[in-house]
C-alpha cells in the first residue's frame, strides 16, 4: 500500500481524499475491483447499495432493522475526515458506471486511537473474498493512522463474520449478558492480519 502522507488527527474534515490507498483486488471468482475511500460523490451508489441489501444482511450489518438510509445516515458515511477514520468501498468499475459491492468503516473513538469496525458486503456479491479483501486493507490503512485496536459487535447469529473474525485473527468473545459477540484486534502487536487467501486478489 501506497503510505499516504496524512496531517495528524485532528476534528477537520477537509482533509485532501487519499487516493493512494486505492488499490485493484481481484475477487475469488476473478472479478477486478477497485477498492478506496468513500467520498461525498459516492451518496447515490451507496444508496443503490443499500437497497439490494437483504433484510438480514441490514440486521446483521447495523444489528437492527434499517429501512433506508437518511440523508443525516448518508452524509455520515460519505464525508469522512480521512486523517481519523477509515471508510473504504470495494468497487466495480465497468465502462460507464460504478456499482459498490462492499464497504468496511473502521471509526476511531473520539479522542482515542481506538476504531470500530463494521462491514458490510452485497448479497450477491458474499463469499467471494471482498469482505476480506475490505477488512485487511481497512486495517493497514487504520495502522498507518495510528489506530491501535479495533473493535466490533457481532450477533451471534451472525456465523459468517464470527467464521471470517476467525480467521482474520480477531479474538472473539461472548459477551453473555448484552447477548452478543465482541470481536478484537491489537494492531499495534504488529502481528499481520493471519488471513492469505491465495485465491482472492492480493494487496
Ligand atoms: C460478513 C461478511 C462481511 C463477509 O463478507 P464476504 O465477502 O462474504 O466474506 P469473504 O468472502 O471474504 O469470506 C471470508 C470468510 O468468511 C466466512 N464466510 C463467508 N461467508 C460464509 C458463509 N456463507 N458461511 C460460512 N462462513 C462464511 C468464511 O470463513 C469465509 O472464508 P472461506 O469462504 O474461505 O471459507 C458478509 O457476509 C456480510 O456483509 N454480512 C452481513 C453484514 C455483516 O454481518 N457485517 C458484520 C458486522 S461487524
Amino acid at each position: 500500500m501506497g503510505g499516504c502522507e496524512m496531517p495528524e488527527s485532528s476534528d477537520d474534515f477537509r482533509t485532501p481524499y487519499p487516493k493512494c490507498y486505492q488499490t485493484k483486488a481481484f475477487t475469488r471468482d476473478g472479478s477486478e475491483i477497485t477498492i478506496r475511500p468513500i467520498t461525498p460523490e459516492d451518496a447515490p451508489l451507496l444508496v443503490e447499495f443499500f437497497n439490494v441489501l437483504s433484510k438480514l444482511t441490514i440486521f446483521f450489518r447495523f444489528l437492527r432493522g434499517v429501512k433506508y438510509l437518511t440523508p443525516k445516515w448518508i452524509k455520515r458515511f460519505t464525508r469522512i475526515n480521512y486523517a481519523r477514520d477509515v471508510a473504504m468501498v470495494a468497487v466495480e468499475e465497468t465502462e460507464d458506471r460504478e456499482r459498490i459491492w462492499g464497504v468496511c468503516r473502521i471509526m476511531r473513538q473520539p479522542e482515542t486511537t481506538t476504531g470500530e469496525v463494521a462491514v458490510v458486503v452485497g448479497d450477491a456479491w458474499q463469499r467471494r473474498g471482498i469482505g476480506t479483501i475490505l477488512v485487511e486493507h481497512s486495517i493497514s490503512i487504520a495502522r498507518e493512522l495510528g489506530i491501535r485496536s479495533i473493535w466490533g459487535i457481532v450477533s451471534p447469529e451472525n456465523r459468517k463474520m464470527l467464521a471470517m473474525a476467525n480467521r482474520l485473527g480477531f479474538s472473539v468473545q461472548l459477551d453473555a449478558e448484552a447477548g452478543v459477540y465482541e470481536i478484537k484486534m491489537e494492531l499495534s502487536s504488529g502481528v499481520p492480519v493471519s488471513l492469505k487467501n491465495p485465491d482472492a486478489g492480493g494487496l
